[in-house]
Protein backbone atom coordinates (compact mmCIF):
# COMPACT_ATOMS: atom_id res chain seq x y z
CA UNK A 1 0.00 0.00 0.00
CA UNK A 2 2.97 2.44 1.05
CA UNK A 3 4.68 1.87 -1.94
CA UNK A 4 1.95 1.72 -4.25
CA UNK A 5 1.25 5.50 -3.40
CA UNK A 6 4.72 6.20 -3.27
CA UNK A 7 4.77 5.29 -6.55
CA UNK A 8 1.91 7.16 -7.43
CA UNK A 9 3.71 10.28 -6.22
CA UNK A 10 6.35 9.07 -8.26
CA UNK A 11 4.71 9.27 -11.65
CA UNK A 12 2.57 12.09 -10.96
CA UNK A 13 5.88 14.33 -10.42
CA UNK A 14 7.20 13.16 -13.83
CA UNK A 15 3.81 14.07 -15.28
CA UNK A 16 3.37 10.31 -16.00
CA UNK A 17 -0.19 8.20 -15.49
CA UNK A 18 0.09 5.71 -12.70
CA UNK A 19 -2.85 4.06 -13.78
CA UNK A 20 -0.37 2.15 -16.45
CA UNK A 21 2.06 1.03 -13.63
CA UNK A 22 2.17 -2.72 -13.11
CA UNK A 23 4.34 -4.33 -10.78
CA UNK A 24 6.32 -7.38 -11.44
CA UNK A 25 6.96 -10.22 -8.43
CA UNK A 26 10.08 -12.78 -9.01
CA UNK A 27 8.37 -16.31 -8.07
CA UNK A 28 10.77 -17.65 -5.84
CA UNK A 29 10.83 -21.19 -6.51
CA UNK A 30 12.25 -20.28 -10.04
CA UNK A 31 15.44 -18.47 -8.23
CA UNK A 32 16.05 -21.30 -6.37
CA UNK A 33 16.09 -23.55 -9.34
CA UNK A 34 18.77 -21.45 -11.38
CA UNK A 35 21.09 -20.73 -8.90
CA UNK A 36 20.83 -24.75 -8.19
CA UNK A 37 21.54 -25.56 -11.67
CA UNK A 38 25.03 -23.51 -11.68
CA UNK A 39 28.24 -25.06 -11.02
CA UNK A 40 28.29 -26.09 -7.03
CA UNK A 41 30.09 -24.38 -4.73
CA UNK A 42 32.48 -26.64 -2.64
CA UNK A 43 31.02 -27.61 0.36
CA UNK A 44 32.75 -26.83 3.61
CA UNK A 45 32.60 -30.39 4.92
CA UNK A 46 34.01 -32.39 1.74
CA UNK A 47 35.98 -29.56 0.31
CA UNK A 48 38.52 -32.71 -1.57
CA UNK A 49 35.17 -34.57 -3.55
CA UNK A 50 33.81 -30.80 -4.72
CA UNK A 51 36.96 -29.85 -5.77
CA UNK A 52 36.90 -33.11 -8.05
CA UNK A 53 33.65 -32.52 -8.92
CA UNK A 54 34.77 -28.80 -10.85
CA UNK A 55 37.47 -30.32 -12.24
CA UNK A 56 36.42 -33.14 -14.15
CA UNK A 57 34.42 -31.89 -16.76
CA UNK A 58 37.41 -29.80 -17.73
CA UNK A 59 39.50 -32.99 -17.94
CA UNK A 60 36.56 -35.10 -19.68
CA UNK A 61 35.83 -32.62 -22.43
CA UNK A 62 36.73 -33.18 -26.06
CA UNK A 63 39.52 -31.23 -27.33
CA UNK A 64 37.12 -29.42 -29.37
CA UNK A 65 34.63 -28.08 -27.04
CA UNK A 66 37.72 -26.61 -24.88
CA UNK A 67 37.96 -22.94 -24.47
CA UNK A 68 40.55 -21.46 -26.42
CA UNK A 69 43.30 -21.30 -23.74
CA UNK A 70 42.86 -24.56 -22.62
CA UNK A 71 43.10 -26.51 -26.06
CA UNK A 72 46.30 -24.40 -26.61
CA UNK A 73 47.42 -25.29 -23.33
CA UNK A 74 46.56 -29.18 -24.00
CA UNK A 75 48.44 -28.90 -27.20
CA UNK A 76 51.54 -27.19 -25.53
CA UNK A 77 51.21 -29.75 -23.12
CA UNK A 78 51.47 -32.96 -26.11
CA UNK A 79 54.08 -31.26 -28.01
CA UNK A 80 55.68 -31.11 -25.17
CA UNK A 81 55.56 -35.00 -23.88
CA UNK A 82 56.31 -35.42 -28.09
CA UNK A 83 59.74 -33.84 -27.99
CA UNK A 84 60.30 -35.40 -24.90
CA UNK A 85 59.56 -38.89 -26.46
CA UNK A 86 61.93 -37.59 -29.32
CA UNK A 87 64.89 -36.54 -27.05
CA UNK A 88 64.69 -39.91 -25.18
CA UNK A 89 64.74 -41.92 -28.08
CA UNK A 90 67.29 -40.04 -29.82
CA UNK A 91 68.85 -40.99 -26.56
CA UNK A 92 68.30 -44.74 -26.64
CA UNK A 93 69.60 -44.77 -30.48
CA UNK A 94 72.69 -42.68 -29.77
CA UNK A 95 73.53 -45.55 -26.27
CA UNK A 96 72.94 -48.07 -29.08
CA UNK A 97 75.33 -47.22 -31.93
CA UNK A 98 78.33 -44.74 -32.51
CA UNK A 99 77.26 -41.42 -34.03
CA UNK A 100 80.25 -41.53 -36.48
CA UNK A 101 82.02 -44.14 -37.62
CA UNK A 102 85.61 -43.12 -35.71
CA UNK A 103 86.55 -42.00 -32.67
CA UNK A 104 86.05 -38.36 -31.37
CA UNK A 105 87.91 -36.41 -29.06
CA UNK A 106 86.25 -32.98 -27.54
CA UNK A 107 88.27 -30.56 -25.76
CA UNK A 108 86.07 -28.83 -23.32
CA UNK A 109 86.69 -26.54 -20.22
CA UNK A 110 85.14 -24.37 -18.14
CA UNK A 111 87.08 -21.18 -17.99
CA UNK A 112 87.64 -18.88 -21.32
CA UNK A 113 91.40 -19.25 -22.30
CA UNK A 114 92.76 -21.89 -20.90
CA UNK A 115 94.33 -23.18 -24.14
CA UNK A 116 91.67 -25.44 -26.09
CA UNK A 117 92.08 -24.11 -29.55
CA UNK A 118 95.70 -24.02 -29.84
CA UNK A 119 96.27 -27.61 -28.38
CA UNK A 120 93.36 -29.02 -30.60
CA UNK A 121 94.88 -27.22 -33.35
CA UNK A 122 98.91 -28.17 -32.31
CA UNK A 123 97.50 -31.91 -31.64
CA UNK A 124 95.90 -32.16 -35.08
CA UNK A 125 98.93 -30.71 -36.84
CA UNK A 126 101.48 -33.60 -35.08
CA UNK A 127 98.76 -36.04 -35.73
CA UNK A 128 98.71 -35.22 -39.40
CA UNK A 129 102.15 -34.86 -39.48
CA UNK A 130 102.56 -38.36 -38.13
CA UNK A 131 100.24 -39.99 -40.68
CA UNK A 132 97.01 -40.14 -39.13
CA UNK A 133 93.55 -38.76 -40.74
CA UNK A 134 92.45 -36.24 -38.75
CA UNK A 135 88.50 -33.65 -39.27
CA UNK A 136 88.87 -30.50 -36.83
CA UNK A 137 85.70 -29.18 -36.11
CA UNK A 138 85.03 -25.43 -34.76
CA UNK A 139 82.46 -25.20 -32.28
CA UNK A 140 83.38 -21.55 -31.37
CA UNK A 141 82.00 -18.56 -33.04
CA UNK A 142 84.88 -16.48 -32.48
CA UNK A 143 86.24 -18.55 -35.56
CA UNK A 144 89.95 -18.36 -33.84
CA UNK A 145 90.90 -21.99 -34.93
CA UNK A 146 90.30 -21.17 -38.49
CA UNK A 147 92.72 -17.88 -37.97
CA UNK A 148 95.18 -20.32 -37.02
CA UNK A 149 94.86 -22.62 -39.89
CA UNK A 150 93.86 -21.35 -43.02
CA UNK A 151 95.82 -18.63 -44.74
CA UNK A 152 93.28 -16.74 -45.53
CA UNK A 153 91.00 -17.43 -43.04
CA UNK A 154 88.67 -14.35 -42.29
CA UNK A 155 88.06 -14.24 -46.81
CA UNK A 156 87.41 -17.72 -46.37
CA UNK A 157 85.09 -18.16 -43.66
CA UNK A 158 83.50 -14.74 -43.91
CA UNK A 159 81.77 -16.06 -47.03
CA UNK A 160 80.23 -19.24 -44.98
CA UNK A 161 77.09 -18.07 -43.93
CA UNK A 162 75.38 -21.57 -42.76
CA UNK A 163 77.37 -22.62 -39.24
CA UNK A 164 79.70 -25.55 -39.85
CA UNK A 165 78.57 -25.86 -43.53
CA UNK A 166 81.93 -26.36 -45.08
CA UNK A 167 84.80 -28.79 -45.22
CA UNK A 168 88.50 -27.15 -46.18
CA UNK A 169 91.71 -29.32 -46.31
CA UNK A 170 94.39 -27.82 -44.33
CA UNK A 171 96.83 -30.29 -45.64
CA UNK A 172 96.96 -33.52 -47.31
CA UNK A 173 95.66 -35.43 -44.11
CA UNK A 174 93.93 -32.80 -41.88
CA UNK A 175 90.68 -31.35 -42.72
CA UNK A 176 88.62 -28.40 -40.79
CA UNK A 177 85.21 -27.68 -40.84
CA UNK A 178 85.21 -24.03 -39.45
CA UNK A 179 82.25 -22.36 -37.55
CA UNK A 180 81.71 -19.93 -40.30
CA UNK A 181 80.46 -16.27 -40.32
CA UNK A 182 76.63 -16.21 -39.88
CA UNK A 183 74.92 -12.69 -38.76
CA UNK A 184 72.69 -12.73 -36.10
CA UNK A 185 69.47 -14.22 -37.44
CA UNK A 186 71.42 -17.03 -38.28
CA UNK A 187 72.84 -17.53 -35.02
CA UNK A 188 69.59 -17.02 -33.52
CA UNK A 189 68.29 -19.90 -35.88
CA UNK A 190 71.31 -21.65 -34.99
CA UNK A 191 70.01 -21.93 -31.26
CA UNK A 192 66.60 -22.75 -31.72
CA UNK A 193 67.55 -25.37 -33.75
CA UNK A 194 69.87 -26.54 -31.10
CA UNK A 195 67.21 -25.92 -28.41
CA UNK A 196 64.65 -28.38 -30.35
CA UNK A 197 66.88 -31.05 -32.21
CA UNK A 198 69.44 -32.57 -29.49
CA UNK A 199 71.12 -34.57 -32.98
CA UNK A 200 71.79 -31.33 -34.72
CA UNK A 201 75.11 -31.76 -34.66
CA UNK A 202 75.51 -35.51 -35.14
CA UNK A 203 73.56 -35.30 -38.18
CA UNK A 204 75.99 -32.35 -39.59
CA UNK A 205 78.99 -34.38 -38.76
CA UNK A 206 77.25 -37.51 -40.44
CA UNK A 207 76.48 -35.46 -43.58
CA UNK A 208 80.46 -35.30 -44.23
CA UNK A 209 80.33 -38.90 -44.41
CA UNK A 210 83.46 -38.79 -42.49
CA UNK A 211 85.43 -42.02 -43.30
CA UNK A 212 86.22 -44.53 -40.05
CA UNK A 213 89.68 -44.47 -40.09
CA UNK A 214 89.87 -40.34 -39.29
CA UNK A 215 89.96 -38.75 -36.25
CA UNK A 216 87.17 -36.55 -35.09
CA UNK A 217 88.36 -33.70 -32.37
CA UNK A 218 85.96 -31.45 -31.61
CA UNK A 219 86.80 -27.31 -30.47
CA UNK A 220 84.40 -26.50 -27.97
CA UNK A 221 83.09 -23.13 -26.76
CA UNK A 222 84.35 -22.32 -23.23
CA UNK A 223 80.95 -23.59 -20.33
CA UNK A 224 78.25 -25.41 -21.11
CA UNK A 225 76.58 -24.23 -24.40
CA UNK A 226 74.26 -26.17 -25.86
CA UNK A 227 76.77 -27.08 -28.73
CA UNK A 228 78.88 -28.31 -26.40
CA UNK A 229 76.38 -30.30 -24.72
CA UNK A 230 75.48 -32.27 -28.31
CA UNK A 231 79.37 -32.59 -28.87
CA UNK A 232 80.38 -34.04 -25.49
CA UNK A 233 76.42 -36.59 -26.32
CA UNK A 234 78.70 -37.00 -29.45
CA UNK A 235 82.23 -37.47 -28.28
CA UNK A 236 84.25 -41.00 -27.66
CA UNK A 237 86.94 -38.89 -25.84
CA UNK A 238 87.12 -35.91 -23.25
CA UNK A 239 89.61 -34.19 -22.82
CA UNK A 240 89.29 -30.98 -19.93
CA UNK A 241 91.83 -28.21 -20.20
CA UNK A 242 92.48 -26.32 -16.87
CA UNK A 243 95.40 -23.49 -16.14
CA UNK A 244 97.65 -24.30 -13.57
CA UNK A 245 96.57 -21.34 -11.82
CA UNK A 246 94.11 -19.97 -9.35
CA UNK A 247 91.02 -19.47 -11.39
CA UNK A 248 92.17 -22.82 -13.13
CA UNK A 249 91.38 -24.91 -10.00
CA UNK A 250 88.41 -23.21 -8.89
CA UNK A 251 86.61 -23.61 -11.93
CA UNK A 252 87.12 -27.75 -11.55
CA UNK A 253 83.82 -28.54 -10.08
CA UNK A 254 81.58 -26.43 -12.90
CA UNK A 255 83.87 -28.28 -15.69
CA UNK A 256 83.05 -31.59 -13.81
CA UNK A 257 79.41 -30.90 -14.31
CA UNK A 258 79.33 -30.30 -17.52
CA UNK A 259 80.52 -33.96 -18.07
CA UNK A 260 77.36 -35.42 -17.01
CA UNK A 261 76.22 -34.76 -20.35
CA UNK A 262 79.22 -37.57 -21.49
CA UNK A 263 77.85 -40.70 -22.49
CA UNK A 264 78.04 -43.44 -19.86
CA UNK A 265 81.00 -45.24 -21.63
CA UNK A 266 83.26 -42.17 -21.82
CA UNK A 267 85.53 -41.22 -18.56
CA UNK A 268 86.55 -37.74 -19.45
CA UNK A 269 89.90 -37.12 -18.33
CA UNK A 270 92.05 -33.77 -17.39
CA UNK A 271 95.05 -31.34 -19.30
CA UNK A 272 96.62 -29.65 -17.09
CA UNK A 273 98.28 -26.37 -19.23
CA UNK A 274 100.24 -23.63 -18.62
CA UNK A 275 102.18 -25.12 -16.07
CA UNK A 276 105.10 -22.62 -15.08
CA UNK A 277 108.53 -23.79 -13.71
CA UNK A 278 109.12 -20.02 -12.39
CA UNK A 279 106.46 -19.78 -10.34
CA UNK A 280 105.58 -22.00 -6.84
CA UNK A 281 102.00 -22.01 -7.18
CA UNK A 282 101.70 -23.24 -10.57
CA UNK A 283 104.31 -25.81 -9.46
CA UNK A 284 101.56 -26.52 -6.16
CA UNK A 285 98.64 -26.94 -8.38
CA UNK A 286 100.09 -29.42 -10.52
CA UNK A 287 101.54 -31.33 -7.93
CA UNK A 288 97.89 -31.53 -6.34
CA UNK A 289 95.74 -31.88 -8.96
CA UNK A 290 97.69 -35.17 -10.04
CA UNK A 291 97.58 -36.02 -6.69
CA UNK A 292 93.81 -36.11 -6.83
CA UNK A 293 93.05 -36.92 -10.59
CA UNK A 294 95.57 -39.57 -10.59
CA UNK A 295 94.34 -42.07 -13.58
CA UNK A 296 92.41 -38.85 -15.06
CA UNK A 297 94.87 -36.87 -15.62
CA UNK A 298 96.02 -37.47 -19.41
CA UNK A 299 99.06 -34.91 -19.48
CA UNK A 300 101.12 -31.69 -18.41
CA UNK A 301 101.79 -28.55 -21.03
CA UNK A 302 104.39 -26.44 -19.82
CA UNK A 303 104.26 -22.95 -20.50
CA UNK A 304 105.49 -22.03 -24.04
CA UNK A 305 107.75 -19.34 -24.26
CA UNK A 306 107.37 -19.24 -28.02
CA UNK A 307 103.59 -19.49 -28.34
CA UNK A 308 102.33 -15.98 -28.45
CA UNK A 309 105.26 -14.17 -30.40
CA UNK A 310 104.82 -16.90 -32.96
CA UNK A 311 100.89 -16.46 -33.63
CA UNK A 312 101.37 -12.61 -33.05
CA UNK A 313 103.73 -12.82 -36.22
CA UNK A 314 101.29 -15.31 -38.01
CA UNK A 315 104.28 -17.60 -38.49
CA UNK A 316 101.66 -20.77 -37.73
CA UNK A 317 101.38 -23.27 -34.61
CA UNK A 318 104.37 -25.23 -36.68
CA UNK A 319 107.26 -22.75 -36.50
CA UNK A 320 106.92 -23.35 -32.19
CA UNK A 321 109.24 -25.94 -31.16
CA UNK A 322 110.07 -25.14 -27.69
CA UNK A 323 108.83 -27.79 -24.77
CA UNK A 324 105.01 -27.11 -25.14
CA UNK A 325 105.16 -28.24 -28.95
CA UNK A 326 106.95 -31.10 -28.12
CA UNK A 327 105.07 -31.91 -24.72
CA UNK A 328 101.88 -31.89 -27.32
CA UNK A 329 103.29 -34.05 -29.81
CA UNK A 330 103.99 -36.64 -27.19
CA UNK A 331 99.94 -36.40 -26.09
CA UNK A 332 99.18 -36.98 -29.61
CA UNK A 333 101.43 -40.27 -29.52
CA UNK A 334 100.03 -41.19 -26.62
CA UNK A 335 96.23 -40.72 -27.20
CA UNK A 336 97.03 -42.87 -30.71
CA UNK A 337 98.03 -45.71 -28.73
CA UNK A 338 94.84 -45.24 -27.07
CA UNK A 339 92.43 -44.94 -30.20
CA UNK A 340 93.93 -46.97 -32.81
CA UNK A 341 91.96 -49.67 -31.75
CA UNK A 342 89.08 -47.98 -32.18
CA UNK A 343 90.36 -46.75 -35.59
CA UNK A 344 91.53 -50.03 -36.73
CA UNK A 345 88.29 -51.79 -35.79
CA UNK A 346 86.23 -48.45 -37.61
CA UNK A 347 88.58 -48.86 -40.76
CA UNK A 348 86.93 -50.29 -43.62
CA UNK A 349 88.31 -53.69 -44.52
N1 LIG B 1 100.93 -23.31 -22.79
C1 LIG B 1 100.75 -22.04 -23.15
N2 LIG B 1 101.74 -21.14 -23.01
C2 LIG B 1 101.58 -19.86 -23.38
N3 LIG B 1 100.45 -19.37 -23.88
C3 LIG B 1 99.41 -20.21 -24.04
C4 LIG B 1 99.50 -21.59 -23.68
N4 LIG B 1 98.32 -22.18 -23.95
C5 LIG B 1 97.52 -21.22 -24.44
N5 LIG B 1 98.17 -20.05 -24.50
C6 LIG B 1 97.64 -18.76 -24.98
O1 LIG B 1 96.42 -18.51 -24.31
C7 LIG B 1 95.53 -17.83 -25.15
C8 LIG B 1 94.19 -18.56 -25.17
O2 LIG B 1 94.36 -19.77 -25.87
P1 LIG B 1 93.14 -20.44 -26.64
O3 LIG B 1 92.47 -19.46 -27.53
O4 LIG B 1 93.64 -21.69 -27.26
O5 LIG B 1 92.21 -20.76 -25.39
P2 LIG B 1 90.70 -21.31 -25.46
O6 LIG B 1 90.51 -22.17 -24.27
O7 LIG B 1 90.43 -21.90 -26.76
O8 LIG B 1 89.93 -19.93 -25.30
P3 LIG B 1 88.34 -19.70 -25.49
O9 LIG B 1 87.73 -20.04 -24.18
O10 LIG B 1 88.24 -18.25 -25.83
O11 LIG B 1 87.89 -20.60 -26.59
C9 LIG B 1 96.18 -17.75 -26.53
O12 LIG B 1 96.73 -16.47 -26.69
C10 LIG B 1 97.26 -18.80 -26.46
O13 LIG B 1 98.35 -18.47 -27.26
MG1 LIG C 1 88.86 -21.52 -28.16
Amino acid sequence: MVRSLDIANLFRSFGGDPQRYQEFEAPEAELHEAVSTAAPLPSPRAPVEAVRALAEPVVQAEPGELPPLSRELAQLHSSRQASQAVAALDQALSRSRPALAGPVLALTSARGGTGKTVIAAGLAQALSRSGQAVLLVELDSQNVLSSLLLQEASSTTGSIRAPLSACLAVDDRLRLVPFGAPDDLDLQALERALATDTQWLTRRLQALDVPADTLVILDCPTGSTPLTRQALALATRVLGVTTADATGYASLPRLERQWQHCTGQVHPLHLLNRVDPARPLSQDIAAIVAHSWGDRLLGVLPESPDLEQALALGQGLASVQDAWAHGLAELGRELLGELRPALRYAAPS
